[in-house]
């Protein structure tokens, strides 16, 4: 008797987290969701390896090089998983993985929130539009309720529970607060904002911008072209109606700073400000990896060179050239 009490009384605490991809990022962020007491299960709808990972009994992720917690749950991925009730699904697929997990979140009239841990934008071409994730997904399903995570995150970081901040973001801040008690702790610090679009607009940008600034082979030039970056982001900003104070906050400065520091997009910038063309250098040194900035300018530089007043954003065209005709990154 008295131990039913305690277990009802837990499970008014305890939240039923599904997390959708089981990459690196999906995997890392369970971690403080288990730390905060949740129940969470993990699924996998694409990967074989990190099918393999999650349900092996070490559950060894072989990109965060670590044992994830025994009390994360992995279910495969299937019609049965939406049958239960949870208080949060999160989306941690990467771009490519949008339009699929759109149609599924339609085709099972889900009603839990959600929240979109993944970056990036997408070109519409019927519409003519460059549309947010949110945006995408609500347009399959307008009535789907939707928050964003983004911010500077390294998932090996996070995996290590070494202090991390990100924002969540949800037009009404009460719906994102609530989701923050959620999977906040002591290492995982959640900050807020009613700017959906303006975060989701710069944390995706930000991987062009940290190509840009690691193109500069010094720190002097690296920090000039840094000062222009924000600039330009601050237009794009507002262009697309986010708020220009979103550029200043983690999802802005905040993650530019991680990815031009370190990571893909700023290796690649390094190779095109030594002089290698694009093509020649994904072939040489980066053949494997995949460089998001680069997919996000093929994405939409269609709409940037048509829409955008292009003398307020050099540093952007010149990189659009640069990948497109595969020319020499010389600003
Ligand atoms: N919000 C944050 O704090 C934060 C931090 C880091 C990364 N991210 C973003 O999270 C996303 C995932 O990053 P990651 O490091 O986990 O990448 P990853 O490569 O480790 O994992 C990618 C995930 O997407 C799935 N996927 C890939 N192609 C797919 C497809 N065609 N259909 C369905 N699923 C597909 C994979 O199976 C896997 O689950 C990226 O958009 C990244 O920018 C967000």
């Amino acid at each position: 008797m008295l131990l039913d009490i305690w277990f009802d009384l837990f499970n008014l605490y305890m939240k039923n987290i599904l997390v959708i991809g089981g990459g690196a990022m999906g995997s890392a962020f369970t971690i403080p969701c288990i730390d905060n007491k949740n129940k969470v299960t993990i699924t996998e709808p694409y990967s074989k390896l990190f099918i393999k990972n999650l349900s092996s009994k070490t559950k060894n992720h072989s990109s965060l090089k670590i044992k994830m917690p025994k009390q994360l749950i992995f279910k495969n991925y299937s019609n049965e998983l939406f049958r239960e009730k949870y208080d949060l699904i999160v989306i941690a697929l990467s771009l490519s993985g949008i339009d699929f997990i759109g149609k599924e979140l339609k085709k099972f009239k889900i009603k839990s929130p959600i929240l979109i841990l993944t970056k990036g934008l997408k070109y519409e071409k019927n519409s003519k539009k460059i549309l947010t994730l949110s945006q995408q997904l609500l347009k399959k399903n307008n009535k789907l309720n939707i928050s964003v995570l983004k911010g500077p995150c390294l998932a090996k970081e996070l995996a290590k529970k070494n202090q991390t901040s990100v924002i969540v973001a949800n037009k009404n801040i009460k719906t994102a607060k609530y989701i923050g008690k959620m999977i906040s702790t002591k290492y995982y610090l959640i900050e807020y904002s009613k700017d959906v679009v303006g975060v989701e607009i710069n944390s995706a940008i930000k991987n062009i911008y940290s190509m840009i600034i690691g193109s500069g082979q010094s720190l002097n030039r690296s920090s000039s072209l840094f000062q222009k970056s924000i600039l330009e982001m601050k237009y794009i900003t507002k262009f697309f109606k986010g708020k220009e104070e979103t550029v200043l906050s983690l999802a802005g400065v905040g993650d530019l700073y991680v990815s031009a520091a370190g990571g893909r997009n700023s290796k690649m910038g390094n190779y095109l400000g030594r002089g290698y063309s694009f093509k020649k250098a994904k072939q040489k040194f980066m053949p494997n990896d995949t460089v998001e900035g680069e997919q996000l300018i093929r994405e939409i530089a269609p709409f940037i060179l048509q829409k955008l007043n292009k003398s307020k954003i050099p540093l952007m065209i010149k990189l659009i050239k640069t990948i497109l005709n595969n020319q020499k990154f010389n600003f």
